[in-house]
């Protein structure tokens, strides 16, 4: 992985220099060549006079073979990694929280950089989580894994977004399923813990009652995903409901699947959906839980079916939050 490192002051892209090449590349189809782009971008950006690549790996790059307890042992490594690696790029660059920093960092590859800077407003995830997203997905169809791009817990629909951009120009191009209530997060139980009872300001009863966390509406991510990154309604699937009532009744509908990502937060949302989709992944397909760090419930829901089901794939942290593991067996 190559990241780029800019020696001179960064300083506020002005388009207005140069109006013509407003929004061309990030428009997709409208820009007539992607490297005057390029070349724009950078000068924009102050770049045109030093840029210095540097070669770093990533931990998803680095499998922690081993499993669960290697995973875990593997963990106390990434946040410092990341954290001691990116705040020196960050104050170097001063780019990752200004406006343009989730498109300069992914460069030079254009269409990652657009479908990440295109997200950016609609994800509480981080830029690495994405990035590494589109790469998996890109991966996926690189390695030709038949199936489903498919998310439960979409929010306002940026993972969402990566993910169908990604799968944009493939050939076929993956059906994309979108599960979620979009009426926000059900109450947590008491297999989500205390920091899940104090989000949820107490209520831990497992009701499927929305706690007004993480709402958004269907017309909110519809609008992001069509009218926003012009993806084709053709191949975007909504399943709308709680996942306890949605999943069971709607698995069989998919297929297989080749990418499962799981952001649903609680013990009882990753339970239900690895119990219904977790089987419909083929061999080589990916399991991505982006809470597996974060919330104990959502950790727990995964340890367990792993031991249940007698997965022992090495599990490949992300970054402080989200992990993934490959499949690498075609039973459960
Ligand atoms: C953390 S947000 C998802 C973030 C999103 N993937 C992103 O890229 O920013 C969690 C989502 O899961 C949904 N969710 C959690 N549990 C659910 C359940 N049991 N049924 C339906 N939706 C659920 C919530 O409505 C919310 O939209």
């Amino acid at each position: 992985m190559t990241y780029m490192v800019a020696r001179a002051a960064l300083r506020r892209p002005r388009f207005k220099d140069n109006p013509a090449s407003m929004g061309r590349g990030a428009r997709g189809g409208r820009a007539a060549s992607r490297a005057p782009l390029q070349a724009i971008l950078c000068r924009n950006a102050g770049f045109s006079r030093q840029i210095l690549t540097i070669p770093v790996p990533l931990p998803h790059e680095c499998g922690v073979p081993g499993g669960l307890d290697a995973a875990l042992e593997g963990r106390r490594f990434v946040p410092l990694t990341l954290d001691t690696r990116h705040s020196t790029l960050d104050t170097r660059m001063n780019v990752s929280n200004r406006r343009w920093g989730w498109y300069v960092r992914s460069l030079p590859n254009l269409a990652r950089s657009r479908a990440l800077f295109l997200a950016r407003n609609h994800t509480m995830t981080s830029f690495i989580r994405c990035k590494v997203l589109w790469d998996l997905c890109q991966e996926q169809l690189q390695r030709k894994v038949p199936g489903a791009f498919v998310e439960c817990g979409v929010w306002r629909g940026g993972s969402a977004m990566v993910m169908g951009l990604a799968a944009r120009k493939a050939n076929p191009v993956p059906p994309l399923h979108l599960f979620d209530s979009f009426e926000g997060l059900p109450e947590p139980d008491g297999n989500d813990g205390a920091k899940a009872a104090q989000y949820s300001d107490g209520k831990v009863g497992g009701k499927l009652l929305s706690i007004a966390k993480c709402q958004a509406s269907l017309e909110q991510v519809k609008s992001a995903l069509f009218e926003q990154a012009r993806l084709s309604p053709a191949n975007v699937v909504f399943h709308q409901g709680w996942f306890q009532n949605t999943v069971p009744a709607q698995a069989g509908s998919i297929g297989a699947i080749s990418v499962l990502r799981l952001d649903g937060d609680w013990y009882a949302s990753t339970k239900i959906c690895l119990e219904h989709l977790y089987p419909r992944l083929g061999r080589d397909g990916i399991v991505i839980l982006d809470d597996y760090f974060l919330w104990e419930g959502c950790r727990k829901a995964a340890q367990e079916y792993r031991q249940t089901s007698g997965i022992s794939d090495p599990i490949i942290p992300v970054d402080e939050d989200c992990a993934y593991w490959r499949k690498t067996s075609a039973g459960s």
